[in-house]
């Protein structure tokens, strides 16, 4: 029996087992207005039938200038909410559990029309120079945060992940690469996490499921310029204190460029693990985690609580299967006894 075969209890979680299908955006939403296609459902739903013990809903705008692209999903208005909920039962059906990223892209948002980010400072010359938000439309987009988590209530997701990692809107505020701003949400460390904390508070008001953020523990710049690991694990208390169930250990994306460690398997297990020693509630893994002796190894030898798929689940929807034939875990079962028939060679 393996523990990443295994079922928990994580997070406020009963989870059949410790494979998360990691947030990917699949750029299916043709019509552009950020309501689910036959493609998610045929998506979600066969990692839902492989098994993924939790599976996250793709990066989903929380105001139509928020998305990524204009083909992400959105969760702004009712009729893209009706939708979810359909999924989301299908999903249960299907023996899930599922949770939904939220997120902001700032001045990332690639076909916005008002770009907006915590300061005027564009991500690369393809992107405009956002507008430093007013304190208006702060409350504005943290009111949509709101909106969009009690839709995804109503849906009846099991989890909300706030994204703020990869350089979108709630990583813009909290690093001081991308925040310059001289009012409460800017200069310290506290007021730089203030952004994230009141949308936090007011979703904790509503929302009693679980909770998680993603969050880029480095921006592969130099160490002095931006948060330090240990500014990363304040933020890590904070969160814990304020109500997160879970932290979702990611990097990058903050700046136009590339990462200056060697991306090899488990390259971002040592952040997870730099958390883990600052928080007592979950911490996740995530990146080139394709070999399940070595996400088994990563869990017994405690450097992250769950472990997510992300490409590995694109490539191979019988990830799982796999694994517990790599594992020798007798214990997994696959979806039905015509599925096991399949796992049968001759
Ligand atoms: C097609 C694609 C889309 C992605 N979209 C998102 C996203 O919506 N939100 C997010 O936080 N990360 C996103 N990511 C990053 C993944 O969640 C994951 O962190 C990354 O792919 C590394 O894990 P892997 O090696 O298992 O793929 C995306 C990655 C891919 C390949």
């Amino acid at each position: 029996m393996s523990l990443l075969l295994s079922p928990t209890e994580i997070a406020g979680l009963s989870l059949n087992n410790r494979v998360v299908l990691a947030p990917m955006c699949m750029f299916e939403v043709e019509k552009e207005d950020g309501v689910l296609t036959p493609f998610h459902f045929a998506h979600y739903g066969a990692r839902a039938i492989a098994k993924a013990g939790l599976i996250i809903i793709e990066a989903t705008g929380v105001e139509p200038d928020g998305r990524i692209s204009n083909r992400d999903l959105g969760l702004w208005n009712d009729e893209q909410a009706v939708e979810l909920k359909k999924l989301v039962d299908m999903l249960h059906a299907l023996g899930s559990k599922v949770g939904i990223q939220l997120g902001h892209a700032g001045r990332k948002a690639e076909n916005a029309e008002v770009l907006i980010a915590s300061s005027a400072i564009p991500f690369s010359n393809e992107y405009g120079t956002p507008n430093a938000m007013t304190n208006e439309e702060i409350e504005r987009v943290q009111a949509s945060f709101v909106a969009a988590a009690e839709r995804a209530a109503v849906a009846g997701v099991d989890m909300i992940e706030l994204h703020g990692a990869h350089g979108y809107l709630i990583n813009q505020f909290l690093s001081p690469l991308t925040n310059e701003r001289t009012d409460a949400y800017g200069g310290s460390l506290e007021n730089r996490y203030l952004f994230a904390k009141e949308i936090i508070e007011q979703i904790r008001g509503s929302f009693n499921g679980s909770l998680w953020i993603r969050l880029s523990l480095t921006a592969y710049a130099d160490s002095e310029k931006q948060n330090s690991l240990d500014e990363w694990k304040t933020i890590g208390k904070w969160l814990e204190k304020d109500g997160i169930d879970c932290i979702d250990v990611s990097t990058g994306g903050l700046l136009d460029r590339k990462p200056n460690i060697p991306v090899r398997p488990g390259y971002q297990v040592p952040y997870t693990s730099a958390m883990k020693e600052a928080v007592s509630i979950p911490v996740t893994a995530v990146g080139l985690l394709d070999n399940p002796g070595l996400c088994e190894h990563i869990l017994q030898t405690k450097q992250a609580d769950l472990i997510l798929q992300g490409r590995a689940l694109i490539r191979n929807v019988n990830w799982l299967a796999d694994a517990a034939e790599e594992l020798r875990d007798t214990n997994f079962e696959v979806y039905n006894h015509s599925y096991q028939r399949g796992q049968r060679r001759r």
